[in-house]
């Protein structure tokens, strides 16, 4: 089977986890951890960098820094991991959803303002399977509307808008290093921002809104700590980053190149303003292919090719079905989010795929042609 991902420790992963053993810093505090902040910052080009447990808890505590609560708005994708939904409502706010861009299946910057009320606080996005968006759109409606701008990464390490880095254009930034990212520490996560007091609040409350006195709490905190050894796999990916972008960009290109001229699949995009890098990589069936996602899918699998299907949208999510004001309001035509579910898959795209692994999928795919 070759499978859609699987992680890469080629570097010196294994030092620097034999390293925390050896000092017997394992646990949330140890030189790693201010190492992975810094190194990743840096790369990014933001200031600051509070290293946590996932992107999931990553964004919540950064929501909760920035103020966000009960009575507020959030605007999201409506084609998203349903973290993004979740996180917001966490919060005591809700998410407000909007419908994404047929070619890069990042939020439509062009339907944003007409969901914003009194109420909306920030602008939520996605960078999607590694194309950016158009940030340079969605932070000129943030400002005009004094709204904070959250961009959720966890897809796109090195993605870059206009020579920018993801990650360095809005407010706040997640990360997820989870097993299948660019970046992984197996399980992990990164906000980074541009203001030393919001990183010094999500400082506060990852580790269980500790301050001094100690055990004398004037917030409630989490436990959303990353551990050392996991900082230590973080810092020995940071050092290949560079190499790991190269990769995936050439894994995109490589699949778009076996794949031309092909109309029976849409492949991705990349804007000019765009650096994708291809996190993974997705393709939409059309019709004339005479094979829906799904029975595509389960015949690759048969042949030994590992897929998954594009994000569910929220719009069509049954637990967002049930009535309850936290959830967002589900009503209204959400078309593009709709037919990426109804079309959407990925191939695989780990790190590690060879070309000949590759020229193996694309020729499996055109053979489950009816
Ligand atoms: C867009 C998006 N946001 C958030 C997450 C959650 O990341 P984590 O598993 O690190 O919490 C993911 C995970 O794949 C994701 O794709």
């Amino acid at each position: 089977m070759i499978p859609v991902c699987e992680p890469v420790l080629d570097g010196r992963e294994m030092e620097y986890v034999m390293d925390c053993l050896a000092t017997n810093w394992i646990s949330s505090a140890g030189r790693y951890i201010r190492l992975f902040e810094e190194k990743f910052s840096q790369y990014c080009g933001m200031p600051w960098g509070v290293a946590c447990s996932n992107c999931t808890t990553g964004l919540h505590m950064s929501m909760l820094a920035l103020g966000i609560g009960p009575g507020d708005e959030v605007i999201i994708p409506d084609f998203t991991l349903i973290v993004s939904a979740n996180t917001v409502i966490q919060t005591g706010a809700r998410p407000v959803l909007v419908d994404v861009d047929p070619r890069t299946w990042c939020i439509d910057a062009n339907l944003i303002e007409a969901k914003i009320t009194p109420r909306t606080k920030a602008i939520m996005v996605v960078h999607m399977y590694g194309h950016p968006c158009d940030m340079e759109a969605i932070c000129a409606i943030a400002k005009k509307h004094r709204l904070a701008v959250i961009e959720d990464c966890a897809q796109a390490h090195g993605a870059e808008v206009n020579g920018k880095k993801a990650g360095s254009l809005g407010d706040v930034a997640c990360f997820s290093f989870y097993g299948n990212k660019i970046l992984t520490t197996g399980e992990g996560g990164m906000v980074l921002c541009r203001d030393e007091k919001l990183a010094a609040k999500m400082r506060t409350l990852r580790d269980q809104g500790f301050q001094e006195p100690r055990f004398v709490h004037e917030v409630m905190g989490f436990n959303y700590r990353l551990t050392n050894v996991q900082a230590a796999i973080g810092v020995a990916q940071v050092e290949r980053i560079d190499e790991k972008i190269t990769a995936k960009r050439r894994i995109g290109q490589t699949y778009n190149e076996l794949l031309a001229g092909n109309s029976d699949f849409s492949l991705p995009y990349e804007e000019p303003w765009a650096k994708n890098v291809y996190w993974m990589y997705g393709i939409l069936v059309e019709e004339s292919f005479g094979l829906s996602k799904d029975d595509l899918m389960a015949k690759l699998k048969t042949k030994g090719v590992d897929t998954r299907s594009f994000f569910c949208p929220m719009n069509m999510q049954p637990v967002y079905a049930q009535s309850d004001p936290r959830f967002p309001d589900i009503s209204g035509d959400y078309p593009v989010s709709k037919d990426l579910w109804n079309r959407g898959l990925y191939l695989p795209s780990g790190l590690g795929l060879t070309k000949p692994q590759m020229t193996e999928v694309v020729e499996k795919l055109v053979e489950c042609h009816p």
